[in-house]
């Protein structure tokens, strides 16, 4: 495999929705052996985070059925939720969205479950894949 230099905006985590975290962090944790990384709760779902290199997997359970990832869960199943990005500047990025049309979930960042800023944008404007993007 030739070197292809990493740079640029890194994957920050992917967020999976599962029906119960129990069920599913024996496989991510103790088969695949993923190490814990303890996370806040955010938008109303139990996060459980496991390490993947510099990245972060995040096993995400609804607390109620009428939160985004209950809702998610009963319309489509678990599978992968979203894929957050890690950018330099992200008041830069979110403003060159803005400029092209990308429709944001997130008008202005807020906290999430690292302690840092994020933002969502609309999976209309990301070939159906909903982006979150996060300070570095
Ligand atoms: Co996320």
């Amino acid at each position: 495999m030739t070197d292809v230099p990493r740079r640029g905006p890194r994957i920050a985590h992917v967020g999976i929705a599962v029906r119960a975290l129990d069920e599913i962090l024996p496989f991510y944790r103790d088969i695949l052996g993923l190490p814990d990384v303890p996370l806040d709760d955010a938008d109303g779902a139990r996060i459980a985070g496991l390490a993947a290199g510099e990245s972060l997997v995040e096993l995400l359970e609804a607390e109620s059925p009428d939160s985004p990832i209950g809702k998610f869960v009963a319309k489509r199943g678990p599978g992968i939720h979203h894929i957050c990005f890690a950018v330099d500047d992200l008041d830069a990025t979110l403003a060159r969205c803005r400029a092209a049309g990308v429709r944001l979930i997130d008008e202005t960042p807020r906290l999430g479950a690292e302690g840092k800023r994020i933002a969502f944008l609309h999976p209309g404007a990301t070939a159906g894949v909903l982006v979150e993007l996060t300070d570095p």
